[in-house]
């Protein structure tokens, strides 16, 4: 059998690097999306070839449903058909909501959640005619309790796990499952962000005592990928060390 393809959405961030090499380990062709204007000889690329891990790369600004269709037409012409989908990318704007702006929530929302059903809608139905197809879609444990200062992130998060039970409910006799993963705090740059008092505090919460690595979100994600995880859709995976537990 030929190797199946993976597309990580934010492929080259703290989360998607480990999420790609999760799924080169367990036998895929990993594609990593990334904004446009990434430079052939970029860093990146570079560092994981002399790992090992031959990656492709598909730019595509996962805000703009047209660029994901033109993305996903590219990588399906010259990579093949996408199999395996991790929707991962994303940012946060925090701020209390008293003093967000429209901007805040417009661009949180459009990389978060639009960009979910953008890059989603150009590979269910393949993944369907096939009749087998992972989806995994990136949420946060801030989507799921809620977060001081992340109205806009917690919202497109929460929104991310009405589209998993939804489409997952559509695509079941289809052999395609569709899950999203809720990471807790995992030391990436976007953690990073917050004050270090502020991220002390949150840490301090933590039963683990500690963030979690993006290691741990990307084995989670080559279970999902996996033959072994056909019976589990419409899931949300909590993995955050038991900052919220339910
Ligand atoms: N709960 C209750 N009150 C809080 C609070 C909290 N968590 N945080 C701040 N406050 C209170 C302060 O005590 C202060 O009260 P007073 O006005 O009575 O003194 C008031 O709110 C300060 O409000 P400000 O708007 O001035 O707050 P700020 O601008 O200093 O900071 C913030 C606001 C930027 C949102 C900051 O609280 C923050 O960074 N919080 C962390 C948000 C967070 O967890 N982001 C996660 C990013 S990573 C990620 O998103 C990945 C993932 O999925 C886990
Ligand atoms: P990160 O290191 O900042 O990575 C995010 C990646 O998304 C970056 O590579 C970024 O590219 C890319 N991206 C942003 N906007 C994009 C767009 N419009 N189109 C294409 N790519 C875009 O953050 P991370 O921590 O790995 O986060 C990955 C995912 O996990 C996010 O969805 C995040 O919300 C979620 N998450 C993270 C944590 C955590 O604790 N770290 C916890 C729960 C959930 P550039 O760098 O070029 O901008």
């Amino acid at each position: 059998m030929s190797k199946r393809v993976a597309l990580v959405t934010g492929g080259m961030g703290g989360l998607g690097t480990a999420i790609c090499k999760a799924l080169a380990q367990s036998g895929h062709t990993v594609v990593a999306n990334c904004l446009p204007g990434f430079p052939p000889q970029h860093e990146w690329l570079a560092r994981h070839r002399a790992e090992g891990f031959a990656f492709h790369i598909a730019e595509g600004d996962v805000a703009d449903f047209d660029a994901c269709a033109g993305m996903v037409e590219k990588i399906e012409s010259e990579t093949g058909p996408v199999d395996v989908l991790v929707n991962n990318a994303g940012i946060t704007r925090d701020g209390a909501f008293r003093k967000m702006d429209r901007a805040q929530w417009d661009a949180v929302l459009a990389t978060n959640l639009d960009s979910v059903f953008n890059v989603t809608r150009q590979v269910l139905d393949g993944m369907a005619e096939r009749g087998w197809g992972r989806v995994i879609n990136i949420s946060s444990v801030n989507g799921v309790k809620g977060q001081f200062g992340q109205a806009n992130y917690a919202a497109a998060k929460a929104g991310i796990l009405g589209f998993t039970r939804s489409i997952a409910q559509e695509v079941a006799k289809k052999g395609v499952t569709v899950n999203a993963i809720a990471p807790g705090y995992v030391a990436t740059e976007m953690v990073m962000a917050i004050k270090q008092e502020v991220r002390d505090s949150i840490i301090a919460t933590i039963p683990a005592g500690r963030m979690g690595t993006p290691e741990e979100i990307g084995g989670l994600c080559a279970y999902l990928a996996s033959d072994m995880a056909g019976y589990m859709t419409g899931a949300t995976l909590n993995i955050n060390g038991g900052l919220h537990m339910y």
